[in-house]
């Protein structure tokens, strides 16, 4: 496969979810780091664009110069990935796509849902795709689960449970931490942990399960004093089809790194999944005793085979569940392709995921009402 040509805004020195993506998109050899626009402040993008072995007339003072000039060159990018704070992602992603260069966007896609909105509207003239970097959709047990669901392994779904706990926002804001400073700024966010990790949790349950929310309630809290969004948050979510679920997300859970969970019971049986320990899935049908599923082994579903890269025993993690995604992509934009297969984590979802967290401040501002979507 000829490697496309990536391009990357955000993601400069010091930054942490850039060298993720620049890791992910190298680990099958399906892109290559050709041109990009790292930080804000061009003297600090140039000097790492240079530690990074891209061209200099390929680093670019700001994202609008870069569309437009590798949108004229005849050896221009073909995707660009967007790596910066919340409040810019719309604006990024619009300028590229309006240069018909696809776009591979971290989460929450927007930081208002007028963004969202507006970013909608620009992909439908645009001739090329957005894709949201849920990465916790790419363990193959996370695969596996969705495959199990789809062929009804657990009957109907009627409880879902998920949680994403951390303790990294325990204490009080401090300045001199970039990724927690532009987190507590409501404009540059959106919101606190429900943007942040809810959004993460919420994909989760639609992507394993299908289900689609009518309705939620929830309750936004900050514990921490001087913080300026919440890093706390429950919410219970009224599935179409009568299912029910319920989403616990904090950032000051004390003991808790990145303890993702996820847990489906229906009528038939249950699964339970954890991000800290990936490569397992337990699954109990009703009236028999749990079993473990391991990725690679001899068990593992089809839809679990297909993403994993080395034998049983031997971990894989984040990186390579990351580098599936930016694999299936690239798929995606090689053979051309509209629609994307169910695994592919489109503008639909992330839009989805913009409107959860609007629906989750709306609710907790009227003191936990029950509102639509
Ligand atoms: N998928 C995940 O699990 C995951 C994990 C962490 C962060 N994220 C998301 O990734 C994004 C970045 O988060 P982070 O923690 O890496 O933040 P960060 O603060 O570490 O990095 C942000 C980078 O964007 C750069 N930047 C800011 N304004 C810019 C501009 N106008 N032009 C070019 N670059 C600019 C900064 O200089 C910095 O290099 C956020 O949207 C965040 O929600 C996703």
């Amino acid at each position: 496969m000829t490697p496309l040509k990536l391009g990357m805004v955000g993601g400069g020195q010091g930054a942490f979810i850039g060298g993720v993506h620049r890791m992910a998109a190298r680990l099958d050899g399906c892109y290559q780091l050709v041109a990009g626009s790292f930080a804000s402040d061009p003297l600090r993008a140039h000097a790492f664009a240079g530690e990074l072995g891209v061209d200099k007339d390929r680093s670019y003072d700001d994202y609008t110069q870069m569309a437009k000039m590798e949108s004229a060159r005849p050896d221009g990018i073909d995707v660009v990935s967007i790596v910066t704070p919340n409040h810019l992602h719309g604006p990024i992603a619009e300028a590229f796509l309006a240069e018909n260069i696809h776009v591979i966007c971290d989460k929450p896609m927007t930081a208002t849902l007028a963004q969202a909105k507006s970013l909608v509207a620009a992909a439908a003239v645009s001739k090329a795709s957005l894709f949201v970097t849920h990465n916790y959709t790419g363990y193959p047990m996370i695969r596996q689960a969705q495959q199990m669901v789809t062929e009804g392994v657990l009957g109907d779904i009627q409880i879902v449970e998920a949680n994403y706990l951390q303790d990294w926002l325990s204490k009080a804001p401090n300045p001199d931490n970039k990724q927690a400073a532009w987190r507590n700024d409501p404009y540059q966010s959106g919101g606190g942990a429900i943007g942040d990790i809810g959004t993460h949790a919420y994909n989760l349950v639609g992507f394993v399960t299908g289900l689609r929310t009518r309705t939620l309630n929830a309750t936004l809290h900050t514990h921490v004093k001087g913080r300026l969004v919440d890093d706390d948050a429950r919410i219970n979510l009224h599935f179409d089809g009568g299912a029910r679920g319920h989403i616990w997300v904090s950032q000051v859970a004390i003991g808790n790194a990145n303890n993702l969970t996820l847990a489906i019971y229906g009528t038939k049986g249950s699964i339970r999944w954890s991000q800290e320990d990936p490569n397992k899935l337990w699954y109990t049908k009703l009236g028999e005793p749990p079993v473990m599923y391991t990725r690679g082994g001899g068990f593992a579903y089809a839809a679990a085979a297909t993403v994993t890269r080395i034998p049983a025993g031997h971990p894989e993690g984040y990186l390579e569940a990351f580098a599936t995604l930016y694999k299936e992509v690239a798929q995606v934009i090689i053979a051309s392709e509209t629609t994307h297969p169910n695994t592919v984590i489109g503008i639909e979802q992330g839009f989805d995921g913009v409107r959860f967290v609007d629906a989750c401040q709306r609710s907790s501002k009227a003191g936990a009402a029950w509102v639509e979507l």
